[in-house]
């Protein structure tokens, strides 16, 4: 049910997509590597089967997870797992630098876009990889005697996440110097490279275009925190400006959230950091923004469609537009089923303020359409029933819990029959 205020405060889980990189990056050493701060989700149990799939022993202990991978195989992980989850395909650095060769099924697409993997093997390819692409699968293999791959200088055409973390863990155990130009600089890159030096990488300038990777012989056992996601604090923060609310969300890292902290003070709900990892919303009359999609540090894709919901209520004309992929305004036809005024050009979405959506009942096409939905619905009048909740479980943890703590009014509804 709509159209109640929240208080009170919420704790961010750890980063999900930080999370699942560094899973992969587990694979670069024989010894255990114990990650803590883990967000329960489904994404991250997907690929925790990825890497049993390789012959990872992983031990659960709730939010801290143990790996050892001394038994890693150059086996092909399972299609229908890497199916699930594109990023199962980030395993295939860390294990061909470990074994010298390594199958990986083609993730494919997925409901955001087509997703191509091409800068991932060039990058490889660049190090001295032979890669072929064959019923499906990534094949590849160190040529000459060493085994080893060979530091290379590697310029990204466009700066891909993946790409940037497939080479970081790839160069790790390299022959020599890698430099990336043109790399990521989100902050889960930083992660992961925080992560491989725990172990002993010699990685620098990760946060930065150029990334300077010292190829190590061997790296060694660690016990490492992940950070805090962006994505869920900055969805958080939507609620409390959705709902007009004071709300605090507690285990955040303000810095990854400018861009998103600077938008919704564009739109009228200030944010103010009240401790180290503390942030609290100071609501206002919202007003209409435009936004465009970036890499990082511009604004973050994954807050596309939360903001989307914003600015169905905020005052006046907003444009948005989404460079990052190319299909990533479903949620647009079921904002509108709930009274929104939205009209999609190419990759753009003109959104006109209305004064109140009205519940309905919705389907969520993908996971941050998803959380999208549920803050529609928490600003809307009435009833909304979000279907599709197998994309909120892959990257919220306890979406619900955590939103009924605030005081909304929100379940989950165990058998709904539409
Ligand atoms: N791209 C290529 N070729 C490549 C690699 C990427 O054309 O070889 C294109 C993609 O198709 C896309 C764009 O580059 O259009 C950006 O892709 P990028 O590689 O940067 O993204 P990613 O690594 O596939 C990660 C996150 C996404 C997040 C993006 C951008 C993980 C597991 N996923 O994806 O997270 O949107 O970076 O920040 O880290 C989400 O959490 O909802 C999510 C989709």
């Amino acid at each position: 049910m709509g159209r109640n205020s929240l208080k009170g405060q919420v704790k961010i889980s750890g980063a999900k997509n930080s999370a699942l990189a560094i899973m992969a990056g587990t694979l670069l050493c024989d010894d255990d590597c114990r990650l803590n701060n883990m967000p329960c989700l489904s994404d991250i149990n997907t690929m925790g089967l990825v890497l049993a799939s390789l012959g990872v022993k992983i031990k659960k202990m709730t939010s801290s997870w143990e790996f050892n991978s001394r038994n890693l195989k150059a086996e092909k992980a399972p299609y229908d797992l890497v199916s699930q989850l594109r990023a199962s395909f980030f395993v295939i650095g860390p294990i061909l630098t470990r074994l010298g060769v390594a199958q990986v099924p083609l993730p494919g697409g997925c409901a955001i876009g087509s997703r191509p993997v091409e800068l991932h093997v060039r990058g490889l390819q660049a190090m001295g990889a032979n890669v072929t692409i064959e019923h499906g699968v990534v094949n590849a293999s160190v040529k000459g005697s060493s085994g080893r791959l060979k530091g290379a200088n590697i310029f990204l055409d466009y700066p891909s996440v993946g790409a940037t973390e497939t080479i970081m863990m790839a160069a790790t155990l390299a022959d020599g110097v890698t430099v990336i130009e043109n790399a990521a600089k989100e902050p889960e890159i930083v992660d992961l490279a925080n992560f491989c030096n725990s172990m002993g990488a010699k990685i620098s300038g990760a946060g930065t275009d150029s990334i300077v990777i010292k190829g190590v012989e061997r790296l060694h056992s660690t016990d490492y925190e992940i950070i805090p996601d962006r994505i869920e604090a900055g969805t958080f923060l939507v609620a409390g400006a959705i709902t007009h609310s004071e709300i605090l969300v507690t285990s955040v890292n303000h810095d990854h959230l400018i861009p998103v902290i600077a938008k919704l003070s564009e739109i009228g709900c200030k944010v103010i950091q009240e401790d180290k990892n503390i942030l609290r919303t100071i609501p206002g009359e919202l007003r209409a923004s435009d936004i465009e999609t970036l890499p990082h540090p511009g604004f973050p894709t994954d807050m596309q469609a939360q903001f989307m919901a914003l600015l169905t209520i905020s005052e006046g004309n907003s444009l948005v537009t989404e460079t990052v992929f190319e299909n990533r305004l479903r949620h647009v036809a079921e904002l509108k089923r709930m009274g929104a005024n939205i009209k999609v050009k190419g990759n753009s979405a003109h959104v006109v303020g209305v004064p109140m959506l009205s519940g309905a009942p919705v389907m969520a096409t993908d996971l941050r359409a998803s959380a999208a939905l549920v803050l529609a619905g928490l600003a809307a009048d009435g009833k909304t029933i979000v279907q599709g909740l197998q994309h909120l479980d892959r990257g919220y943890q306890d979406l619900e819990q955590k939103l009924q703590g605030l005081g909304a009014k929100i379940q989950r509804l165990q058998d709904y029959q539409p």
